[in-house]
């Protein structure tokens, strides 16, 4: 099954408008675009549409880092996918900081990812496990309650459409160099398991759905990531804010 590859720049709450018409302005000439592998940055909400001005006329993608599940109504400080559909072609959902601190639950998630699918863009459905459930043997149990939840009364022709990023907490950067990220074995398990289950709970659709590792990745290590059968991209923070260390990563 040929999954086209995908590099996606997760942000976070950094670069003003300025520095992100700068960065795009500057890279997207120099991405390599192949029929096989697609780069999405995504940039904070106020920056959306500069960055989608700026990356007219390339293959480069634009995503938000959220959205809510709702597509208009009385949700004061909420965007809707129905906003966002005429600029974005992705969304993160789910993403462990939402988790973690901006009371994200697989109830709100699987709600965000049916909204993200009913406008036609595609969501990034960020999984994963903490240190702790990793060392009490429960990644696998995390992982199956996660994606039941998260993918819940989502049909099997429309599950396809969603993108699964495995991120598991302990390996995500914080900004920082000292986490490490997971071994390239380690996350081929994890990505490899993930398909199972999504081919077991969709009738054979984990086959489709494009599987991009997150946590850690940098220039150094993506081709060693690239080279796993089911790690169809990666999900990348940190490393991506930089430009000649993002195009090492969207180029590897
Ligand atoms: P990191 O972040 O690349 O800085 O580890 C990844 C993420 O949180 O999506």
């Amino acid at each position: 099954m040929q999954r086209h590859k995908l590099i996606v720049a997760n942000w976070k709450m950094h670069k003003t408008n300025s520095e992100v018409e700068e960065f795009i302005l500057k890279i997207k000439e120099r991405l390599r675009y192949t029929d096989h592998r697609e780069t999405v940055i995504c940039p904070s909400f106020v920056s959306i549409i500069t960055a989608y001005d700026c990356a007219k006329h390339s293959k480069l993608a634009i995503g938000a880092q959220d959205m809510y599940f709702e597509d208009e109504g009385a949700y004061t400080g909420e965007i809707s996918g129905r906003m966002l559909k005429d600029f974005c072609r992705y969304v993160i959902i789910g993403h462990s900081e939402r988790r973690e601190f901006l009371g994200e639950t697989d109830k709100t998630i699987n709600l965000k990812v049916k909204a993200a699918i009913r406008n036609g863009i595609t969501p990034i459905l960020c999984v994963g496990e903490t240190l702790e459930q990793r060392k009490e043997g429960k990644t696998m149990e995390t992982l199956i309650s996660q994606i039941r939840a998260d993918t819940a009364g989502i049909s099997n022709k429309d599950i396809k459409q969603i993108v699964v990023a495995y991120e598991p907490l302990w390996a995500i950067s914080k900004g920082d160099s000292k986490h490490e990220p997971a071994t390239p074995k380690q996350a081929q398990k994890e990505h490899n398991f993930i398909r199972k289950l999504l081919n077991s709970t969709h009738d054979g659709a984990g086959d489709h759905i494009r599987i991009i590792y997150g946590g850690s990745v940098k220039s150094t290590n993506i081709s060693e990531f690239m080279r796993e059968p089911d790690i169809d991209g990666a999900l990348v923070g940190n490393a991506s804010l930089d430009i000649e260390s993002f195009l090492r990563i969207a180029n590897f």
